[in-house]
C-alpha cells in the first residue's frame, strides 16, 4: 500500500497534486511519500515482532537520499553501507556509527581504516584477506574490529540473475563449507572481535522457501561454530524481500517473512540483522514525467516521455517492469511502447502496453520507482542529474537539486596543449 492515490480524478502523493510539483520543480522528479516511507519502515519493524533481539539496517544503496534516511534514522532505523560515500550519508542523516552495519564485497583498505575511525558497529567480512588486514588496522588503533563472516550459501534465490548473490558461482561471501575453517583463523585475530556470520542471497525475492533454505544451512553452521568452541552472538540475515510492481504480483508480506524467520531462527539465541532496502523504499516513490510526443509507430505508437534510462535504469538493466500511469487519466486507453529520449533502442520503459490514453504535454507517472530509482541515475546523453521532491502531508521539499548539464560540464577541462 502506498501514498499515491487519485483525488477528484488526478494523481496526488498524500496531499500534494502530481502536478504542483511538476510545475514548481520541472519534470523528470522522483516524488516520495514520508507516509508510504513511515508506514513501511513500521510494517517491517512489525512482522519481526515475534523475534526476541532484532537491529535493522536499511540498505542504503535502495534510495540514499538525506532526507530519506533522516525520516527511517527517526523511526529507529540503522544503516547498511556498502561504500564510504554511504558511510558519510549515514553519518550526515544522524545514524549512529554503532548502528551501521559495513557491507561490500570491495571495501578498499581506506574504506575500512575510516569505517573504525568512524566506530562502524559491525564489517560484514567477504573474503579472508579482507579480515586479516581490517585486524591489522584495528590492531594498529589499539581496537578489535566487530565483525561478521559472510557465508555464500549456494541457493538458487529465484529472482533476476543480475540481483542474485547467494549462487557458489556469485562473487559474494565465502563458501559456506569453507566458513569453519576460515573463522576460526579470522577468530585468533587480536584486532578482531568475530560475532557471527552474515547472508544476502538476492533481492526482489519472491519465495520464502528458497530464503528458508538458506537461513536452514545458516543455521547448521552456527551450530557447527559453536561445536567448535566459538561464540556467536549475532547473524545478519540480510535484506532482499520483494514488491510488487504490478497490481497482482503477489509477494510474501513482511509478516510472513518474519513467520519463516522466526521458525527458521528458532533455537539460535542470537542478535539478528536485517537489512531491508527495496521493501521500505520501493513503494514509497514514482518518476513523475511529461509525455514529449506521441510518435506514430508501426504497430504501436510510441510515447516519448521526458524520463529515460538514465533517470530509471531497472528496465534497460533487468527489463523491471513499472506501472505506467496518467496523472489526469481521462478515461481511455491505448496500447504503446513507452521510451525516453535516449539514442539507444534499450531506453524503452514498455513495450506494447495497456496504458492510460496520454498526448503531448500530459503529466504521467512510472509507479514503485523509490527503490534503486534515482541513485541509479547517470548523465548518459549529457542529461542532468535527476531532482528528488519529499511530501509529507499537504507540504513538499525538494530534497535533491536538478544537476544541471552546464554543472557536469564545469567539472571538465581541456588541456592546454589542445588549445590553439
Ligand atoms: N544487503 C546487501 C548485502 C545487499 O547487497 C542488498 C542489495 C541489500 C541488503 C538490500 O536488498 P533489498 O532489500 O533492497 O532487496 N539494483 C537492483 C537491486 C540490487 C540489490 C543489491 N543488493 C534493482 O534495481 O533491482
Amino acid at each position: 500500500m502506498d501514498s499515491f492515490d487519485y483525488r477528484d480524478g488526478v494523481l496526488h502523493c498524500e496531499d500534494v497534486a502530481l502536478a504542483t510539483i511538476a510545475a514548481a520543480v520541472g519534470t523528470p522528479v522522483y516524488v516520495y511519500s514520508t507516509a508510504t516511507l513511515r508506514r513501511h519502515a513500521r510494517v517491517f519493524r512489525e512482522g519481526l515482532a515475534g523475534l526476541a533481539k532484532v537491529h535493522l539496517a536499511y540498505a542504503i544503496k535502495a534510495n540514499p537520499n538525506l532526507a530519506v534516511l533522516r525520516v527511517l534514522a527517526d523511526k529507529g532505523y540503522g544503516a547498511d553501507v556498502v561504500s564510504g560515500g554511504e558511510m558519510a550519508r549515514a553519518l550526515a542523516a544522524g545514524i549512529p556509527a554503532a548502528d551501521i552495519v559495513f557491507s561490500g564485497v570491495g571495501k578498499t583498505r581506506a574504506e575500512l581504516a575510516k569505517g573504525l575511525d568512524e566506530g562502524i558497529g559491525q564489517f560484514n567480512l567477504e573474503l579472508e584477506e579482507e579480515g586479516v588486514v581490517l585486524a591489522g588496522l584495528a590492531a594498529a588503533r589499539g581496537m578489535r574490529a566487530p565483525a561478521t563472516l559472510r557465508v555464500n550459501p549456494d541457493v538458487d534465490a529465484g529472482t533476476h540473475a543480475k540481483i542474485s548473490t547467494g549462487k557458489a558461482d556469485n562473487k559474494f561471501g565465502v563458501p559456506i563449507d569453507q566458513a569453519p575453517a576460515m573463522f576460526a583463523r579470522l577468530a585468533a585475530l587480536d584486532g578482531i572481535d568475530l560475532k557471527g556470520v552474515a547472508i544476502h542471497i538476492g533481492s526482489q525475492l519472491s519465495d520464502l522457501g528458497r530464503l528458508e533454505v538458506a537461513y536452514a544451512r545458516v543455521g547448521r553452521l552456527v551450530a557447527a561454530l559453536r561445536a567448535a568452541g566459538h561464540r556467536i552472538t549475532r547473524v545478519d540475515l540480510g535484506g532482499g524481500l520483494g514488491v510488487p510492481y504490478k497490481a497482482d504480483d503477489v509477494l510474501p508480506s513482511p509478516a510472513d517473512y518474519g513467520t519463516m524467520v522466526a521458525r527458521a531462527t528458532a533455537g539460535w539465541d542470537v542478535e539478528l540483522m536485517f537489512e531491508p532496502g527495496r521493501v521500505i523504499a520501493g513503494n514509497a516513490g514514482v518518476l513523475l514525467t511529461e509525455v514529449i510526443w506521441v510518435k506514430p509507430g508501426v504497430t504501436d505508437p510510441y510515447v516519448i516521455v521526458d524520463a529515460a534510462m538514465n533517470d530509471l535504469m531497472r528496465p534497460a538493466l533487468y527489463d523491471a517492469w513499472h506501472d505506467f500511469a496518467a496523472v489526469a487519466p481521462t478515461g481511455d486507453r491505448m496500447r504503446a511502447n513507452i521510451a525516453g529520449p535516449v539514442c539507444e533502442s534499450g531506453d524503452t520503459f514498455a513495450m506494447g502496453r495497456d496504458i492510460d490514453a496520454v498526448a503531448s504535454g500530459d503529466l504521467a507517472v512510472f509507479r514503485t520507482a523509490g527503490a534503486y530509482g534515482a541513485t541509479m541515475a547517470s548523465t548518459y546523453n549529457s542529461r542532468g542529474l535527476v531532482p528528488e521532491v519529499l511530501v509529507d502531508g499537504d507540504r513538499f521539499a525538494v530534497v535533491a537539486d536538478r544537476i544541471q548539464p552546464e554543472t557536469i560540464l564545469a567539472a571538465e577541462r581541456v588541456p592546454e596543449w589542445l588549445e590553439k
